[in-house]
């Protein structure tokens, strides 16, 4: 079935992806209860095994009461079975730490959403440091060139002058033979890491996740069903001993993460790491999905190369996204990737939407190649830092903790004891004054200890004026 399905075995039994399969259209309310499940026969003769295969998982199913039997009928989805669902097996939890269930939720995008004036959670540019009138520019000029823009749709890869211009940028970077074949051009990070997720991902794979890591990225993990092995990242990386631990005992399908300047603590994994992470993602066949949306986001010195500029075999997908110091409203991003990995997942992005617009991605394009562009960037770097810099100073006699980042969007911060995140959080939205709590960026939930303070979304002023509010609720 694996192959057939597009799914890996990865070792699992044949008739345990059976009964993945099945409990995974049942999480995904495509057969609800009392609905009558494909027939032994049908499925067997879908996948291409033996009857006998498909007759063990059913007789699973039936066993956990997420199915029944009807005499001469044939078995049907049990009701109520939800929680039975995703309470189960033991064979789930081969180790304690780990977290699997299957729900749609965005944490992150909850707390975002509520209107505050002091928004320390969007790890966004304040709209103010964007060069607005003269993207505006660019719109009319895109308009022009192209008159019949907007009765056109892209191809689903990404609009090729655009694929053209962004290999030569990224393969320049990364000192890698890189062609517009290689690209595709998604609509944000978001959408790359969901397409990734989808294709490369099922229920109850094994994933290696970074904690703490960016929440709204594993709740799409979490959303396909995915089993977290958490590896903690720290100020000077990773322990790469646990990593291959990790992947040589379960085999995960991938590994989600964000070395440079990552979300949320604005640590970079070093140079000699990554070399050796691509290393065993190759021994181990393991994917690794690095997701760089702030590469370009440094103070004084630009970060190591991608881990992609390390990858010979195929065992590594780059997102560039641009939402971050570009234009968040364009949408767009960058997957380079080598076709065994690409081609699927153009695949998918044709299903998802055929293609991201094509108006986003031809202004995108000539206002990326601009020489205001260039002045932009180095404008913004120099903002960045000024704004982190007033955040540490208004932090400074806290009694706060935290790595100073070298470049990104936010800091991490430890709270003292007297203190937890959710309660903090809940006396500040009273005041107007919000953050991102530490628990939903760990896979594990925990982390009640530490918040994530973005100072990149609003002005010095506010900055100082927001944490003089937050440190004063906090001393209670
Ligand atoms: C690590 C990371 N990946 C992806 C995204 C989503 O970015 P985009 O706006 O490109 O979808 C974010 C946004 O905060 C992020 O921090």
């Amino acid at each position: 079935m694996g192959k057939t399905q597009g799914i890996a075995d990865g070792g699992n039994p044949l008739f345990k992806q059976v009964y993945d399969y099945i409990v995974d259209r049942i999480e995904r309310g495509e057969w609800k209860a009392h609905d009558k499940l494909p027939s032994v026969r049908l499925l067997a003769a879908q996948f291409k095994m033996n009857r006998l295969t498909v007759f063990k998982a059913y007789g699973m199913l039936k066993e956990q009461g997420i199915a029944y039997v009807k005499e001469k009928s044939g078995y049907y989805v049990s009701a109520g079975n939800k929680s039975n669902v995703r309470q189960l097996p033991a064979y789930r939890s081969e180790d304690a730490r780990l977290s699997a269930s299957v729900h749609l939720k965005n944490s992150l995008n909850d707390i975002q959403q509520i209107p505050v004036d002091y928004q320390f959670s969007q790890a966004l540019i304040d709209p103010n440091l964007l060069p607005n009138l003269f993207l505006s520019d660019y719109v009319k000029r895109v308009f022009d060139l192209y008159p019949k823009l907007m009765g056109t749709y892209s191809t689903p890869q990404g609009d090729a002058e655009l694929r053209q211009s962004l290999s030569r940028y990224l393969g320049g970077e990364l000192r890698v033979e890189l062609s517009a074949s290689d690209l595709l051009i998604t609509s944000g990070s978001q959408q790359a890491i969901d397409l990734i997720s989808r294709t490369f991902v099922r229920p109850m794979d094994a994933i290696l996740i970074e904690r703490p890591t960016y929440s709204a990225g594993m709740d799409i993990f979490r959303q396909q069903g995915a089993r977290f092995l958490p590896v903690d990242i720290h100020p000077h990386g990773y322990d790469l001993e646990h990593v291959e631990s990790l992947m040589m005992n379960h085999r995960p399908r991938l590994f989600y993460l964000n070395p440079t300047f990552h979300n949320p603590t604005g640590y970079t994994v070093p140079a000699s790491q990554r070399k050796r992470l691509v290393e065993l993602a190759e021994r181990y066949k393991c994917l690794l999905v690095e997701d760089d949306a702030f590469h370009d986001m440094y103070f004084d010195v630009p970060p190591p190369p991608p881990l992609f500029a390390f990858d010979t075999d195929g065992w590594v997908v780059h997102l560039r996204g641009f939402s971050k110091y570009v234009a968040p409203g364009l949408r767009i991003c960058a997957i380079a990737a080598r076709p065994n990995v690409l081609e699927p997942l153009i695949t998918a992005k044709s299903l998802a939407d055929n293609g991201t617009p094509l108006v986003n991605q031809k202004i995108f394009l000539h206002y990326f190649e601009s020489v205001r562009m260039r002045q932009h960037i180095g404008k913004l770097r120099t903002a960045l830092q000024m704004r982190k810099d007033v955040m540490e100073r208004e932090l400074a006699e806290t009694g706060w903790s935290w790595v100073s980042p070298q470049g990104g969007l936010n800091l991490w911060l430890r709270l003292p004891d007297t203190v937890t995140a959710d309660e903090l959080l809940k006396l500040s939205i009273r005041q107007s004054v919000s953050f991102v709590p530490g628990d939903i960026c760990d896979p594990l939930g925990e982390m009640e200890s530490r918040i994530r303070l973005s100072y990149s979304f609003v002005n010095e002023a506010t900055i100082k004026e927001g944490i003089k509010r937050l440190t004063d609720i906090a001393r209670g």
